[in-house]
This record gives C-alpha cells, sequence and structure tokens, in this order.
C-alpha cells in the first residue's frame, strides 16, 4: 500500500538527495515490511499518514539498554502526543516474541504501538543495526534524527544523569520549525542478529558443540531469574544473539573476567580457551546452524538451592521487600538484622543469595560485634562475612581444613546492598545464609587482610594515578584469594608478593578492572607467604573524562564509601599456616578495627572476614595444600 502524503511529490525530488524514505520506493517499503503488533495483527505506517512528526524506536525485549530506555521512551511518548509526534516501537529480534512483547509494554508502561517486524524488513530499510535506536521522521517522512535517545546510558556504563537528551532535543527542533543541531548519533547498544541461511553442511552447529559451550560458560548467568539480561539456554533462545555473541567474545567482553593470563591460575577463572573462541566465531559466521538434535547434551543441571551445605541459619535484609525503582540511581542501601547470637559462632560456610538477581548488584555481609559502636555508612567495613556479585562461581569442598570464621556472641548482621536499576520497579528481599562449624574441630581462623591506602588523593583529570598500599605478613601464613576493590574510577589493580629473600612474584594483574565486576580471584594453589613476606598492592585510577563511568572529572577524589568517592582495598584472604586451634595450637585473634585506624593506613591484620566468596558462597578449599 501507498502511503499518500501532500508533500509527496516535493520529497520525490528531494529525496534523492536526502536520502529519504518518502522515495516512491522508500515508501513502499516502509510499508511493506512484515509488521504486526503484539496481538498478531496486520499494521502499516499508513494508519499514521497525516501525523506530522513520526518516530519509530527500534527495540528488544531483551537488550539491557533497550529496557533502560523502554520507559524513558513511554514517557517521551506521553509527552509529545498533543504536538503530532506519534511513536512505534518495532522488534526485529527473531528471540522476541508477542507474548514477550505483550509484557515488555505492559513493564514499562509503554502506550504507543510496538509491532513487530517478522522478516526485519523495516531494520533493513533504515539500516538498523544497533537497538535502542530512534528515528525521526517529518511529514514528508524523510528522517531528521537517528540515533541514541540520550547519552546516559552505554553498554556495561551509565552516568548520574544525561547530558544531553538527543531525541528530545531533535523534536523540540523540528517541531519549531528549526534545522536539527545534531541530526546522527550512534547508538551504543545490541546488535539485531540477522543469521544467514544456515548451512546444512556446517561443521560447527548449537547441538553438537555450542550448546556445551554455553552450558559450561554462559548459562549460570545467562537463564530466568539469574543476572543475564537473557536466557541462552535453547537454540531458539539464543538464535537471534548470534552477531552479539561473536562481538562479546572477540572484546572479551564474556564471559566477564579481568585478569592478565601471564599471572597466576584461578578456581573461578571464566575464560574461554583461543579454540572455544573460535568455534564459537565460525558458528555465528556459517548463520548459527543448528545442527542435528541427536548430537544435543543432556540440559546442564542447576542447583537451585543452596550451594553451600544445608545452612544452620538464614537471615533476610527484612521483613518486607525493598523497592527498587525503575530508573536513576539507587544509592547504597544498609539493613541491620539481629541474627540473635546467643553465643560465639564459627562459621564454616557463608551464602548470599540476591532476592532479585534482576537488579541487586552485590551484597556485603558485615557482622558488627556488640561492643562496637561504629555506623557501618561511615567506612567501617571491615567485620566482613561474604558477598555476593556477579562474576562469582560456585567452588566446592568438604573443608578438610576446618578452616572457620569466628563471629563473637551478640553480634549484629549489616547487609550493605547496591541496587541496579532495570527500567522497571522491582523488589527484593536478599539473605545470608550460615553454616556453623563445631567449635572443638575448628583448626583455622580464616580472614581477610585489607591491605588498603585511605588517605589517597586523585587530582582532577588524572587519566593513570598510582595508589600503593602494603602489608608484611607476621606469622608463616597461606594466601587463598585475592579481591582488589575500587570503585567507578578504578583502571587497575596488582598484586606482587615482595619475599624474605626479596624476590619478587607478581600474584594477580587486573590491568582493566571494571567497577561492575568486583570478582574474587581464588587461587588454584594456596600461596605460602613466610613471615617477613610484603605484599604490594598497587592500583591505577583514571578520574579523567575519558573514563566513561566518572561521575565528574573535576573532582579530586579521596577515600569514601560512596560510589562517587573511592577506595584502594586489596583483600587477602588468609589462613594462618601453622595453627591449629582444635589442638591448641595457636589462638584466633580478635582485632576488630575502626575506620580511624584505616584511616591511619593501619592493616588490620587477622580482621574477622573471608573473601574467598563465590557465587555468594565461601568454603574453603579442601586441597589448599598439597
Ligand atoms: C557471571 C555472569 C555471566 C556470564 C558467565 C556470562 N554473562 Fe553475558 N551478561 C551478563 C550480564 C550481567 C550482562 C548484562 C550486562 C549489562 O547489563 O550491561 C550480560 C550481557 C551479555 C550480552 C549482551 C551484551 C552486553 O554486553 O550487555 C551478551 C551477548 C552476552 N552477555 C553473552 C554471553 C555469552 C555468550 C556468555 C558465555 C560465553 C556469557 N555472556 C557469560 C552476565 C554473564
Amino acid at each position: 500500500m501507498r502511503l499518500t502524503s501532500p508533500t509527496f511529490a516535493i520529497c520525490l525530488i528531494i529525496c534523492v538527495a536526502a536520502r529519504c524514505l518518502a522515495c516512491a520506493e522508500g515508501f513502499e517499503q516502509l510499508d511493506s515490511a512484515a509488521l504486526r503488533d503484539q496481538y498478531g495483527q496486520s499494521r502499516s505506517f499508513a494508519e499514521f499518514g497525516k501525523q506530522p512528526v513520526l518516530v519509530i524506536a527500534f527495540l528488544g525485549t531483551e537488550c539491557p539498554l533497550a529496557r533502560l530506555y523502554a520507559s524513558r521512551l513511554a514517557k517521551l511518548s506521553h509527552e509529545f502526543s498533543d504536538r503530532g509526534v506519534q511513536f512505534v516501537g518495532i522488534s526485529s529480534n527473531l528471540q522476541d516474541s508477542s507474548t514477550e512483547l505483550v509484557h515488555f509494554a505492559r513493564q514499562h508502561g509503554i502506550e504507543f504501538p510496538l509491532w513487530k517486524d517478522f522478516d526485519q524488513g523495516l531494520a533493513n530499510l533504515f539500516e538498523v543495526s544497533r537497538i535502542p535506536e530512534a528515528i525521526v521522521l517529518d511529514r514528508a517522512r524523510e528522517i531528521r534524527y537517528r540515533g541514541r535517545i540520550d547519552d546516559q546510558y552505554s553498554i556495561g556504563r551509565q552516568r548520574a544523569r544525561a547530558e544531553r537528551e538527543d531525541l528530545r532535543i531533535a523534536l523540540e527542533e523540528l517541531l519549531a520549525g528549526q534545522s536539527i543541531s545534531i541530526p546522527r548519533t550512534e547508538p551504543p547498544g545490541c546488535l539485531i542478529g540477522r543469521p544467514a541461511p544456515p548451512d546444512s553442511n556446517a561443521k560447527i552447529t548449537w547441538h553438537d558443540q555450542i550448546s556445551r559451550l554455553m552450558q559450561t560458560h554462559c548459562q549460570e548467568c545467562h537463564r530466568p531469574g539469574q543476572i543475564g539480561p537473557f536466557s541462552l539456554l535453547t537454540y531458539d533462545d539464543t538464535v537471534g544473539w548470534g552477531p552479539m555473541i561473536a562481538e562479546v567474545i572477540e572484546q572479551g567482553r564474556m564471559p566477564p573476567w579481568h585478569a592478565d593470563p601471564n599471572y597466576g591460575h584461578f578456581v573461578n577463572d571464566a575464560r574461554l580457551t583461543p579454540d572455544e573462541k573460535q568455534l564459537i566465531l565460525g558458528w555465528v559466521q556459517a548463520g548459527c546452524p543448528p545442527g542435528d538434535a541427536a548430537d544435543a547434551p543432556e540440559p546442564r543441571e542447576f542447583v537451585e538451592g543452596w550451594q553451600i551445605p544445608q545452612p544452620d541459619q538464614v537471615v533476610y535484609i527484612s521483613e518486607a521487600p525493598y523497592v527498587v525503582p525503575a530508573e536513576g540511581v539507587v544509592p547504597y542501601e544498609w539493613f541491620e538484622v539481629d541474627p540473635g547470637f546467643t553465643e560465639d559462632k564459627w562459621i564454616s560456610a557463608v551464602e548470599c543469595r540476591p532476592g532479585n538477581p534482576a537488579v541487586v548488584h552485590h551484597v556485603t555481609v558485615y557482622f558488627r560485634p556488640p561492643w562496637i559502636d561504629w555506623e557501618l555508612k561511615l567506612g567501617d567495613r571491615i567485620n566482613m562475612l561474604g558477598g555476593y556479585s556477579p562474576g562469582k562461581r560456585p567452588v566446592t569442598s568438604d573443608n578438610k581444613e576446618q578452616a572457620a570464621l569466628f563471629i563473637p556472641k551478640g553480634s549484629k548482621l549489616v547487609f550493605e546492598m547496591h541496587y541496579t536499576v532495570n527500567g522497571t520497579v522491582q523488589a527484593d528481599r536478599s539473605c545470608v545464609a550460615l553454616k556453623f562449624a563445631d567449635p572443638a574441630l575448628v583448626k583455622h581462623q580464616m580472614s581477610v587482610v585489607p591491605v588498603a591506602n585511605t588517605t589517597f588523593e586523585i587530582p582532577p583529570g588524572a587519566d593513570s594515578h598510582r595508589v600503593d598500599a602494603s602489608y608484611t605478613f607476621d606469622e608463616d601464613s597461606l594466601v587463598f584469594s585475592l579481591s582488589p576493590h575500587m570503585h567507578l574510577r578504578g583502571k587497575a589493580f596488582r598484586f606482587e608478593a615482595e619475599y624474605p629473600d626479596h624476590t619478587r612474584e607478581i600474584l594477580l594483574d587486573v590491568p582493566a578492572f571494571d567497577f561492575n565486576w568486583q570478582t574474587d580471584y581464588i587461587l588454584v594453589e594456596p600461596k605460602r607467604m613466610p613471615k617477613g613476606t610484603r605484599m604490594h598492592c598497587t592500583a591505577h585510577f583514571d578520574n579523567s573524562g575519558d573514563n566513561p563511568a566518572n561521575p565528574d572529572p573535576t573532582l579530586t577524589v579521596r577515600w569514601g564509601d560512596q560510589i562517587w568517592e573511592e577506595m584502594m582495598i586489596g583483600g587477602l584472604g588468609i589462613v594462618p599456616e601453622h595453627q591449629d586451634l582444635s589442638r591448641g595450637i595457636g589462638k584466633p585473634r580478635l582485632v576488630v578495627g575502626t575506620h580511624r585506624h584505616l584511616r591511619n593506613q593501619f592493616v588490620i591484620a587477622g580482621v574477622l572476614m573471608t573473601l574467598a566468596a563465590t557465587g555468594g558462597t565461601w568454603m574453603f578449599r579442601r586441597n589448599h595444600r598439597k
């Protein structure tokens, strides 16, 4: 069907130069795309023949950025609706079903039409490769603006607020009859999958090889209810994500892992081998062939219960769920809970479980001994019990070493919650599960030494500001985990041991630190640190405007626990090598530090906490001494 418009003839003349879609051919194509709404009805742009402005927003129900922008588009549409601006949402993603579109529209309050571009004809016509992208057409259906909605979010990064609302500005300018100041911006976001016709002689197929790789490397996060924004469980779930999968794998963004492979071997190393990468890239290149279902592996079984042995006690953040807003940046939230410890406790396993993994970025649980009257918010984050954050993987153990963490009776538990918004209002009730050890059997006291520097000053604009901290072991110890911690300006972090004979060894190097992935690096073989060994931690911070996560490059940045302040902590998970508490060899330490101590660069040895956390779980590894 041909769209009729009063300016059609004029446009025919100008459009050749202006690459407009009101060209005869373009018009027909605009209307010939196989569009259906979320209820399966055929639809056409001819419906909006008289609307002076048309905004075509390419979306998708699974792309993290499209989700973040969906409710913003809904609001913009609402604001401009009585000014002759018609919004239409389009999904050209193979993997979006009609039911998902209905749900997506409801979740994000989308009232404008949301159509599916079945044959991807519309995406091809506009040459849209990434979503979300907004395309603004004027009355002549000439493209006046195309690109991002604003500059707040890009993949994995966000600013506190948008600095330029490109779509809104373009609409205002267009309605005011002005020329558009920036008519084109690059939309960051998810690639639209356009699989080539699969090759029936394909050697690399989903059923044969790729499903197995997804099982081992991706599905722990990419399945319903987990932190990955979409499922990679089945062929249908995965095929539309093909090109995007190739992109994240080539760039090394997925699976998330940030350590330099030249140093250290880690239990939770998430990287794909070069061969595995080649397989996946080859599969995508061949058009993602499914192959023969007879080759398929059994589906991977996931533990839906606890990953630690049956816990003795589960403590929740609160009775009522905490409500996470749809948009914006949520400041840290703290919840103090009384677990009712009437006697001292030895803890052999901890599992922090996010109530709602879609919005819980990380959980850290501290304990506050009864004689300490500090306010955690001010930075007293030393008595750490455990944590959950993305990128951690489960490790199992039977804890033969009988290592445990000590919590004095009367202690309270303090949850520090960091939520990230995902475009819809969400509720969360996270918890921590504790497994108690028999005090008579505990041999080793686990602790984490924070090797910290709290007196740094990062100058405005500095793109690689170095901060050092060190710690000297006062007894023979075994290090089993390394946990760099910085905030948004964190750039790189390194742990290097200087042994008593002055030889040096790099234990962990994280050249491209990413605040979004606070990983505990768990050594395959715990390292012996003889007494007198000095651990050097070196951090680099990027406070320049080139760091897209930087909330404000004009500030001098100092220690502080807010996300826009900085931290420099190298967490060392250790046990004393020669201790055997069960036989009276050695004593538990009970040094409880304070923020003031940290400020004085006082490193609290034997602070009772642990970071050997994996999947929110820690347990002492059995084979820690071979
Ligand atoms: C530890 C959890 C985890 C693992 C393992 C993981 N992912 Fe992801 N993935 C995520 C999260 C979380 C996001 C969303 C990031 C965001 O919101 O920006 C994501 C996003 C993506 C995206 C969308 C693009 C993007 O950067 O947002 C793709 C594609 C992807 N993952 C593919 C994979 C593949 C393929 C694997 C396995 C080879 C994998 N992921 C392993 C957690 C994981």
